[in-house]
């Protein structure tokens, strides 16, 4: 469904991506694991056309992304929670989770959120800003749903949230996927990353360096130090 091949990208002269490739199958959750400052974000923006690709593609469907203006990117079917959420702070729950929609929410649609994130009802009224972390990544993630994708990319959806709520955004992130929707996900928690992904691609200075699934990495902690810098 997603394809990314040979990915270049560059901020002024700097070039940040060298040739990225990955796939995202159908109903897949892929990982895409760095150290900080190799090119994760950049990748992630560079497929939803926030940074212009200067060579290689990605495609969605078939349909070439990097040719597309970044407002049509959503509309292929693919929603997006960028690193630090994204969230309005002066604008309501409410606001947030529906600005994407030219209409009123049809009651599919309020339904998708409130089944998945049933706390959000609670607090629609209440400014974005003023949600705790946890609240806020759900608050994102939920106003993808509403946009009803068919993959959702997530840049780094635990950081910040403590322990207790990580296995939580790990378990929505689960059940997302179970009802059909494919995942990108960019991951600095390496137990998270292990415990969803099928297969998880390593990124360094620009590029990807190892790819495999889950499980193999696992018993390759040789490969986990060398290019996370963490045990396995
Ligand atoms: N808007 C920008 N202008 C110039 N340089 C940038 C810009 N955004 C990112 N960079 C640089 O590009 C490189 C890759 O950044 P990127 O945000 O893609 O890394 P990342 O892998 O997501 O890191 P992290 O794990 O810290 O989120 C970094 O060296 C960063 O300083
Ligand atoms: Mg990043």
């Amino acid at each position: 469904m997603l394809e990314v091949h040979d990915l270049h990208a560059s901020y002024g002269k700097v070039e940040v991506l060298r040739g990225v490739s990955l796939k995202v199958g159908d109903g897949e959750i892929v990982g895409l694991l760095g150290r900080n400052g190799v090119g994760k974000t950049t990748t992630l923006k560079a497929i939803m056309g926030l940074v212009r690709a200067s060579a290689g593609r990605a495609t969605f469907d078939g349909v070439d992304l990097t040719g597309l203006a970044a407002h049509k990117v959503p509309a292929q079917g693919i929603g997006y929670v960028p690193q630090g959420r994204g969230i309005f702070p002066n604008l309501t729950v409410e606001e947030n989770l529906f600005l994407g929609l030219r209409q009123v929410p049809s009651a599919k649609q309020r339904a998708l959120v409130f089944d998945r994130f049933p706390q959000l009802k609670d607090r629609m009224d209440q400014k974005g800003g003023t949600l705790s972390g946890g609240e806020q990544q759900q608050l994102a993630i939920a106003r993808c749903l509403v946009m009803q994708p068919k993959l959702i990319i997530l840049d780094e959806p635990t950081e910040g949230i403590m322990p207790i709520l990580i296995k939580e955004i790990r378990s929505e992130i689960r059940k997302i996927n179970r009802a059909g929707v494919s995942i990108l996900l960019v991951e600095q928690n390496l137990v998270t990353a292990f415990k969803i992904c099928s297969s998880i691609y390593l990124m360094e200075k620009g590029a990807i360096v190892h790819r495999s699934s889950a499980a193999d990495l696992k018993t390759q902690p040789d490969v986990v130090h060398r290019y996370l810098g963490m045990a396995a």
